[in-house]
């Protein structure tokens, strides 16, 4: 098991590289599937889910070479459909292999992704968009499989701007017959990113970033090279980090228009933020203010940040109000801030955060990937040495943290126990 040790009360100063965004690779990587051919990848973060994904990609036939943060994927000798149980249970958003594969191979078997540490997460949206687009869904044993013969283009209006299935109606709409449109669609920029790829590819999808998606089909894609943008969510993170220590950093290859809403909040909490068109500056104030602020589809405040928010609010000056409009449960982490000395009340969706003078370390566990990293960010200011456990959720989604934290000054080691 590994767990980091921190040592809180230093400012984060200097310069940090924004890596690869988690959140955009993992779509882009199940979009090679629908390539006969080679894609090559650069800026891929180099974290345990994208590794989940190459693994799953070879046991379908795929081919994938890694170099550092250069990934050439080899989808030419793909011959199963079936996403194994044990890695799809690992990884929920894995979900997002079936849209690719029954845009091609009009075949796909997964099991339910289970829930997981922030909610249900159920995928009926998902299997609903499949079903509109002609595919035929039989479940037995928590095995999903689905067939159909074509995919014929549909106009879909999703109950709710989901993310992934978003992403999974457009890779299942590629080679489709005629135009399929997206009403309500999800608008993250990761989802420009997947379309801007697509497109390098030889497809035809149009509407990202608004909620309106329409997808024409075409008959091949081409292999190319492609960019993964960078983690917005890991940024925020970094600036969360700045903020609690009364640090001063500056966020290199982050596009600000991605954090419009959380800069805005570091703003009124007395942050002094500078951005440029691939840098964000952050310089923090000795005290931060309380703050009010609710989760919301993009471009709402991200709920990914909510919980590194809320580590940041429990030095506030006043209290702070929080609502999770986005999932059921994603205050798991709040007890383990709690044993740090902050005062916290949940209410369903709701947290109040009461100001206090100082957190104290002591002993916590991650207890999912971004309430891991708000347990961080409450250790780099908490007095004494904090030891958070579970580490292995936060690996999933940074890339390098605790080195990257310590080139800022920070005092965190990894350790294995
Ligand atoms: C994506 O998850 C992200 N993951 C999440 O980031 C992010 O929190 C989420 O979008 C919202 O922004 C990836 O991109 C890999 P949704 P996704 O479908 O696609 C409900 C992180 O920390 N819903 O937009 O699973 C669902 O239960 C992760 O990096 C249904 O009810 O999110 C949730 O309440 C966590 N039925 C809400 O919609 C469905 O079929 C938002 O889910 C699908 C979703």
């Amino acid at each position: 098991m590994l767990k980091y040790i921190i040592k809180g009360g230093k400012k984060l100063e200097g310069t940090v590289k924004i890596s690869g965004s988690k959140n955009a690779s993992l779509p882009i990587i199940a979009a090679t599937i629908l390539n006969t051919g080679k894609t090559t990848l650069y800026n891929v973060p180099n974290i345990h889910d994208t590794q989940i994904m190459f693994q799953i990609l070879e046991i379908l036939g795929g081919k994938v070479e890694k170099k550092n943060n250069k990934v050439i994927i080899d989808t030419s000798k793909i011959n199963k459909y079936e996403i194994p149980e044990n890695l799809m249970r690992e990884m929920r958003s894995s979900v997002i292999l079936a849209g690719s594969l029954i845009g091609k191979y009009k075949n796909a078997t997964f099991s339910y992704p289970g829930g997981c540490d922030i909610g249900t997460r159920p995928i009926d949206l998902h299997l609903k968009g499949f079903e509109k687009l002609g595919v035929k869904i039989t479940k037995n044993y928590g095995n999903i499989t689905c067939t159909c013969d074509k995919i014929v283009g549909q106009k879909i209006e999703l109950d709710f701007p989901s993310v992934g299935t978003t992403e999974n109606i457009i890779l299942a709409s590629v080679f489709a017959e005629g135009i399929t449109e997206i009403n309500n669609a999800a608008r993250e920029p990761e989802i420009i990113d997947l379309q801007n790829f697509l497109n390098r590819m030889g497809a035809k999808v149009e509407g990202a970033g608004s909620n309106q998606i329409t997808i024409q089909g075409v008959k091949q894609l081409k292999d190319v090279s492609y960019n993964i943008m960078p983690d917005r969510i890991e940024a925020g993170t970094f600036l969360c980090g700045t903020a609690i220590t009364g640090g001063n950093t500056r966020l290199e290859g982050i596009n600000p228009k991605h954090l419009t809403p959380a800069i805005a909040k570091l703003e009124e909490a007395g942050c002094k933020i500078e951005t440029g068109k691939s840098y964000i500056e952050i310089n923090a104030p000795k005290k931060i203010k309380s703050l009010e602020l609710k989760t919301m589809p993009y471009p709402g405040f991200p709920t990914d940040l909510q919980s590194v928010f809320i580590a940041l609010l429990t030095i506030a000056k006043g209290t702070s109000l929080v609502i999770e409009n986005i999932f059921e449960s994603r205050y798991k982490f709040v007890p383990e801030l709690i044993r740090m000395g902050a005062k916290i009340t949940v209410e369903g969706r709701t947290a109040i955060i009461k100001g206090t003078r100082k957190l104290y370390g002591t002993n916590v566990k991650a207890t999912d990937l971004r309430g891991g990293a708000a347990m961080i960010i409450a250790g780099l200011s908490a007095k004494g040495k904090t030891e958070v456990e579970n580490i292995e959720y936060i690996l999933r989604g940074y890339e390098n943290f605790d080195k990257k934290l310590r080139d800022l000054g920070a005092d965190i080691r990894l350790i294995k126990i």
